[in-house]
């Protein structure tokens, strides 16, 4: 029910990117108030929002989120990180995948790359486009995404105008130090967006 200063910054990734987003499948995971999601929708893309499968209030606020918005195309469907579920398996291929602070428990750094990976399976040139809020210097992707044969590339918040303290009049993003990934499957060619 908080919309996270990640999300502030995905959605100016977004909205930088907003030419190339019109008919891209576009999932939303771990979406809570979905700001990335909406945005993207807006822009044109096919948007599905997930949340917790376990957690109906957060379904609920992706439903509103989309009413508000006036939205209705939009499904909103439960995910749970690590869970291979009738929906995950029902969902068509994706061209991207948007996670906006969902790594911030180690624990279930694996879980979200298994749903990921699952996704890549389907089609292995999405891109997952992913921000994070460095919270500890003591975690680190890099050993996993190798694992599960995944590579990733930070983006420099100044290249898309994310490097300020206000971002589309939100004053979010500027207390908190936010980064910025696109991870894609290690086979596939590099092209970020
Ligand atoms: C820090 S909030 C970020 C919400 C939103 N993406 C944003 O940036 O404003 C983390 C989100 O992950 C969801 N979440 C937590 N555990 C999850 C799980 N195991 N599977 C799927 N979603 C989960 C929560 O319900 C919550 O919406």
């Amino acid at each position: 029910m908080y919309v996270w200063p990640c999300a502030v910054v995905l959605a100016q990734y977004l909205w930088f990117h907003r030419g190339s987003l019109p008919g891209k499948a576009v999932l939303e995971i771990g979406a809570g108030v979905s700001l990335p999601g909406i945005v993207a929708a807006k822009c044109g893309a096919e948007v599905t929002l997930s949340d917790s499968s376990e957690l109906p209030h957060c379904l609920e606020i992706c439903r509103q989120s989309c009413q508000m918005n006036h939205l209705p195309q939009v499904h909103v469907v439960g995910l749970t990180w690590g869970h291979v579920s009738r929906d995950l398996l029902a969902l068509p291929p994706q061209d991207i995948i948007l996670a906006s602070d969902v790594f911030f428990e180690p624990e279930d750094f694996e879980d979200i790359l298994t749903t990921v990976y699952f996704l890549m399976q389907k089609n292995p040139k999405v891109k997952l486009w992913s921000t994070y809020q460095v919270r500890s210097a003591d975690w680190s992707l890099e050993a996993l995404l190798y694992k599960w044969d995944m590579k990733c590339v930070h983006i420099p918040l100044e290249s898309f105008g994310a490097d300020k303290d206000d971002i589309a009049e939100s004053a979010l993003p500027g207390r908190h130090t936010v980064e910025m990934l696109v991870v894609s499957f290690a086979k596939d060619n590099l092209n970020y967006t």
